[in-house]
């Protein structure tokens, strides 16, 4: 997996190293990171994130995930944060979490 920058304007940031790829979620919850989870399924839309670089770095979303994200009216490069598995390999994947206030 990559190394990983998640930040929250607007200035929390969490950067993590993760050897064995793998689910998002679980790197968020092993290093705190400020993504703002609820359902943790794909359903609520709490956790929506911008890609800001690396987005070739991620899976890419499954229909029931780009159905949730148009329903929020998301441009595209935003994604559900519970539902992203990074892959394996070099590189950086730097997300932002959505402010909608
Ligand atoms: S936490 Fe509900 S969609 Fe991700």
């Amino acid at each position: 997996m990559p190394h990983l920058c998640i930040e929250k304007v607007p200035n929390t940031v969490v950067e993590a190293d993760e050897p064995k790829g793998g689910r998002l979620l679980d790197t968020c919850d092993d290093h705190g990171a400020p993504i703002p989870f609820s359902c943790r399924s794909g359903s609520c839309g709490t956790c929506r994130v911008e890609i800001i670089e690396g987005e070739a770095l991620l899976d890419p979303p499954e229909e029931e995930e780009r159905q949730i994200l148009e329903m929020f009216g998301d441009p595209p490069g935003r994604r559900l944060a519970c539902l992203i598995q990074v892959r394996e390999g070099p590189g950086r994947v730097r997300l932002r979490v959505v402010d909608e206030e």
